[in-house]
């Protein structure tokens, strides 16, 4: 059986318009299983977005190709719904329109789609604020609406890149529970992008470990810690040292 997603030797290269080359990646390979949480963890500037926006159709890779349950993607799709690291929100739309959006532009009816985003307000914890404006919520709350917006087109494969980057750590862990809980109740793949490592062990069944530009896969580590997890769990703090240590030889 063919994986929910395979990276096939991707290489990407910007051509600025002076013509100097820039390769940001060089041969990334590594597959995500149907219902893996995979994290993938690099450092700052490493194209992490990229590599996500190859996935999700949005880019096109240099070289090579992704698969999507074996079929190539040729680009952006509801199958691959992505959550950005800068969360964008109709100002002018509230909670409830805003997660509504994508299902309007479908033109699903609007007894239904308030019925789906209503489930998956629910689900993400806002319900109460669905006739709030995003001015009058939190950045916490913002990735919610985010999230429920993504969940709201039931992709096969939710592609989160550094979603909680922007929020304060107490806030960061709540959310980081909050994805853990959604999707074990939402079953889905999640790709998800940090550049925090004990996020990425918290959350990750599988961490795809990246090197700096141009990046390639230094390392796939499944994570075998049982759930839930603590960030003080000795075993929690050994796989931490030993995935920072990594990094920080390189390549
Ligand atoms: N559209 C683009 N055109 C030209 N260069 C780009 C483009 N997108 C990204 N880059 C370059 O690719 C490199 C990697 O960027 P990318 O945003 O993918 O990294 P990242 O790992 O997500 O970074 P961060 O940790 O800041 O989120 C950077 O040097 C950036 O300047
Ligand atoms: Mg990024």
């Amino acid at each position: 059986m063919s994986s929910m997603i395979e990276v096939k030797n991707v290489r990407k290269l910007f051509v600025n318009e002076e013509g100097e080359k820039n390769e940001v990646l060089k041969n990334v390979s590594f597959h995500v299983d149907k219902n893996e949480f995979v994290v993938i963890f690099g450092p700052g500037q490493c194209g992490k977005t990229t590599l996500l926006n190859i996935i999700a159709g949005l880019e096109e890779a240099t070289d090579g190709e992704v698969l999507k349950m074996g079929e190539t993607v040729s680009g952006p799709g509801p199958d691959r719904a992505v959550v950005f690291q800068d969360i964008l929100l109709f100002p002018w739309l509230t909670v409830m329109q805003n997660v509504e959006y994508s299902m309007k532009v479908r033109g699903m009816d609007s007894r239904m789609r308030r019925e789906e985003a209503g489930k998956y307000i629910d689900l993400v914890g806002l319900n109460g604020f669905e006739k709030a404006y995003p001015v009058q919520i939190s950045g916490g709350m913002k990735q919610r609406v985010g999230i429920a917006r993504a969940y709201c087109t039931k992709p096969d494969v939710m592609l989160m890149d550094e979603p909680f980057g922007a929020l304060d750590a107490q806030t960061r862990y709540l959310m980081q529970d909050e994805v853990i809980r959604i999707s074990s109740t939402e079953k889905r793949t999640v790709v998800f992008v940090t550049n925090n490592v004990e996020e990425a062990i918290y959350l990750a069944d599988r961490i795809i470990i990246m090197t700096d530009c141009p990046s390639t896969v230094l390392k796939d580590i499944k994570i075998d810690l049982p759930r839930p997890r603590s960030y003080v769990d000795p075993e929690f703090l050994s796989l931490r040292k030993e995935i920072s240590a990594m990094l920080n030889r390189k390549r």
